[in-house]
């Protein structure tokens, strides 16, 4: 493990899963009935984990390999998940596009693709305001299904904690839904790779397509080799993970509990779960409760992310600098990534940390259609990949991964991509509770595009190596 300036683990302050109530909290509800919401945390506090604390490690462990760049990390999954959108399909397609998306990032980077969801749990939303005004009326914003209605009445604005045990038994059936999908056959390589080579669209579907017969060349090989034993048995398996943002501090702490096996405290609530970008003051409540369970960490980063602030965090997040505990997710938008990544690259390069850096290219680049619609061009979004990456190779560090707003459904919310989503083609079928998500052609097809610009930088990085 790389040299390190921080401090080590055994020199944490104490921690306690209640020590985030004595911090700044923010973005959360003020519930109006303070014995209810008790009420629900003791019922909360009964309900068995959603993840088991050794899967949590798995993935650390695995994060661990990105870090290293023996690893590629694919995260992503609705914005919000809703309790109207809820649906088998809406699982299993969100899940199979990610599945492909894999297969493609794998043929990219030459590397295992490690699978992350926004599932299971990522139902709670920080606003940019704490009310909404329509048509002369003011309520307080929607909050996500955990916490509040989105309806626009003031009757469904109001925090209700009953939500929360809703949003548990949707996360717990999202999670058996997976596990199934997971074991049970549905998630075997020859299958994945059979749906992608049905990629349709315009004149660039050809290359998507040519990448595609490339992995199925590959297949055809690994079939005629006879692969057998533990590795045929993976190629049916898939390792699927959760996270979500941690940002409804009562449903984390109810589920928070000591792990048998390392007598450390584990967020029960999903495999991983990150600090959002608004919420991330290290003195603040989020990261009080964060720095304490044993769970891999994600750590959002946009353009007001100071050197100083980042070095800080990531000494209370990851004194021990373990790799694969703390995950960058950069979020600046296209254009802005030359202003800010090279900064924070060098503030982790000066602290010897160990971080895996992903690119979520979804959050800086949100704007408002000529139609009126929230939405982000596909273009942008590329482009900030693109940036990420070239920054990435320019200062010798590792682009470990991606981070998207995705649906395995066909909804019009982002504009661009081969099948063209125009401004005008949003309303048609713009369901998202909260910001736009990629459609599935778009995710399949960003996912290509990410593949291209992977190889290419291997091949030139052999180049370079050759010279
Ligand atoms: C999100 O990931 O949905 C989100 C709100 O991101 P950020 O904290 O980066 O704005
Ligand atoms: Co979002």
């Amino acid at each position: 493990m790389a040299q390190t300036t921080i401090r080590d683990a055994a020199a944490s302050p104490a921690w306690d899963k209640r020590g985030w109530r004595d911090r700044p909290r923010i973005q959360m509800p003020d519930y109006p009935d303070a014995a209810a919401v008790q009420a629900v945390e003791a019922q909360l506090a009964k309900y068995p984990l959603l993840i088991f604390a050794g899967e949590a490690r798995r993935l650390r462990a695995h994060l661990a390999d990105v870090a290293q760049g023996r690893a590629f990390l694919l995260q992503g999954g609705d914005c919000a998940e809703s309790f109207s959108e809820f649906s088998a399909d809406n699982i299993r397609d969100t899940f199979k596009v990610m599945l492909q998306m894999a297969v493609v990032l794998t043929w990219g980077a030459q590397l295992p693709v490690v699978k992350v969801g926004r599932m299971a749990g990522q139902f709670a939303k920080p606003r940019s305001a704490p009310t909404e005004t329509i048509g002369g009326v003011e309520l307080p914003s929607y909050r996500g299904d955990i916490i509040n209605g989105f309806d626009f009445t003031s009757q469904s604005r109001v925090p209700d904690p009953q939500r929360m045990l809703a949003a548990y038994t949707q996360a717990a059936a999202t999670l058996n839904l997976l596990r199934a999908f997971s074991t049970g056959g549905y998630a075997d390589i020859h299958r994945v790779q059979s749906w992608i080579s049905d990629f349709t669209g315009g004149p660039e579907a050809a290359r998507y397509r040519d990448i595609a017969d490339r992995i199925s060349d590959a297949m055809a090989f690994m079939s005629a080799a006879g692969v057998t034993g533990e590795t045929a048995h993976q190629l049916a398996h898939v390792e699927f993970y959760t996270s979500h943002e941690a940002l409804l501090l009562e449903y984390e702490e109810a589920l928070a509990r000591t792990d048998s096996t390392t007598g450390l405290p584990v967020a029960g609530s999903g495999h991983m779960i990150w600090i959002g970008d608004r919420t991330r003051q290290p003195d603040g409540a989020h990261v009080e409760f964060c720095r304490g369970v044993q769970n891999p960490i994600g750590l959002k980063c946009g353009p007001s992310t100071t050197a100083e602030d980042l070095k800080v965090l990531m000494e209370k997040l990851n004194p021990a600098n373990e790799p694969g505990r703390l995950t960058l997710i950069a979020r600046f938008g296209a254009g802005k990534v030359g202003d800010h990544l090279p900064r924070l690259i060098r503030a982790v390069a000066e602290e010897g940390a160990n971080v895996v850096w992903s690119c979520d290219p979804m959050h800086g680049n949100v704007i408002k259609s000529s139609t009126g619609y929230k939405t982000r061009p596909f273009d942008s979004i590329l482009r900030e990949v693109r940036e990420f990456f070239a920054i990435h190779k320019a200062e010798g560090t590792i682009p470990g991964g991606v981070h998207f707003e995705m649906t395995g459904q066909d909804v019009t919310e982002c504009t661009g991509g081969v099948r063209a989503v125009k401004d005008e083609d949003l309303s048609d079928r713009y369901h998202t509770a909260c910001d736009p998500r990629l459609n599935a052609s778009q995710s399949l097809e960003l996912a290509f595009l990410v593949a291209e610009e992977l190889r290419g930088r291997r091949l030139n990085g052999a180049l370079d190596k050759a010279v």
